[in-house]
Parts: C-alpha cells; sequence; structure tokens
C-alpha cells in the first residue's frame, strides 16, 4: 500500500494540550502538508480530561492553522499509522530527559513497522520546560495556567 508522504501523524496524551504541543504542530506544518494531532484514547495514565474534550480542544486551538486535523485513535500506534498510511510520526523533544523514552519507543514503532519514520523535533526554548504534567499540577492547586496552554484550554480547565 503506497504511504502518503504528506501525512504524519503527531501522536500523544494531550492531557491537556500545551503551548509546546502547539509549537510542534506549527514545526511539523513547515515540514508535512498535512498533519494528524493523534489523540491517544487511553495510554495508561488517568485522564483530567475526556478524549472528546481532548479533541475538541486541540481543534479550537488550532483553528488558525491549515492542514492540521485531529483524530482519536486506541491500539497499537503503528497500525493505526498504517491504516492512515502516513509517512511519518512526529514526537517533540524538550530535554535530554526525554530522550530515552523516545529513542524506545520509536525503535518499538520501527521495528513492528519498519517504513514509519520517527521524526523528533526540538520545541522552541520559551516551551522546553512546560508539561501535561506540570500543567496537572498547577491547576490541581488552582495556579496560573495561561504561561503554559492556549486560552480554549485554559477555560476549559477553569470549569473542572
Ligand atoms: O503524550 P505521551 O503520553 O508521551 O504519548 C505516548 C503515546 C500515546 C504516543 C504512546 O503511549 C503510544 O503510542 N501509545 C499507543 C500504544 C502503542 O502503540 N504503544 C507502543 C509504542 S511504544
Amino acid at each position: 500500500m503506497d504511504i502518503n508522504k504528506r501525512l504524519a501523524l503527531y501522536p500523544g496524551t494531550f492531557d491537556p494540550f500545551t503551548y509546546g504541543h502547539l509549537d510542534i504542530v506549527e514545526r511539523a506544518l513547515r515540514i508535512f502538508d498535512e498533519v494528524e494531532v493523534t489523540v491517544a484514547v487511553n495510554a495508561g495514565k488517568r485522564a483530567l480530561l475526556s478524549t472528546e474534550e481532548r479533541c475538541e480542544l486541540i481543534r479550537q486551538c488550532t483553528t488558525h492553522l491549515s492542514g492540521v486535523t485531529v483524530a482519536a485513535f486506541e491500539g497499537l500506534l503503528v497500525d493505526y499509522a498504517r491504516a492512515r498510511r502516513a509517512a511519518a510520526l512526529v514526537r517533540g523533544l524538550r530535554q535530554v530527559s526525554d530522550f530515552d523514552y523516545e529513542f524506545q519507543m520509536a525503535f518499538a514503532n520501527r521495528k513492528l513497522y519498519p517504513e514509519l519514520e520517527t521524526v523528533f523535533l526540538m520545541t522552541s526554548e520559551e516551551h522546553a520546560l512546560i508539561s501535561s504534567t506540570i500543567v496537572r499540577d498547577v491547576h490541581r492547586w488552582d495556579g496560573d495556567l495561561s504561561p503554559f496552554v492556549p486560552p480554549a484550554v485554559m477555560e476549559a480547565l477553569q470549569k473542572k
């Protein structure tokens, strides 16, 4: 089956979607015509937002960008990527400590589906220290989320 060289998937949990994620989507669009933000339904973590909420918020945060789609998936990422005929997975790297986990995932995915490339993009320095885990913690203690997440996400979290 032909691979669609223009399409990359940007998979993740996105609980919630941060400015760091948005930065990676924008960078990926410089390389690929179509970037699908692929939201993992169950990555074995306790979720703050439902899959539908996460997808809807990502849509709202990316309306200004053309070439972005959002979809949820459940199961093995490589099976989904094969079905979508995607050429690549995009993952963001913030700092060296991300690398161990990313390296393992990329190699596991390559063993399972050698034709699929993983492309790592570096976030801007400004976003290098943002993570969804930190955002969830700041939210838990009612801290100001505005430096970390787009307004739509902030509003949704404030209602929680
Ligand atoms: O944002 P995250 O939590 O770092 O994203 C991790 C994710 C969802 C991309 C990863 O856990 C994943 O691909 N899960 C789907 C199951 C799978 O394919 N696992 C094998 C890859 S190592």
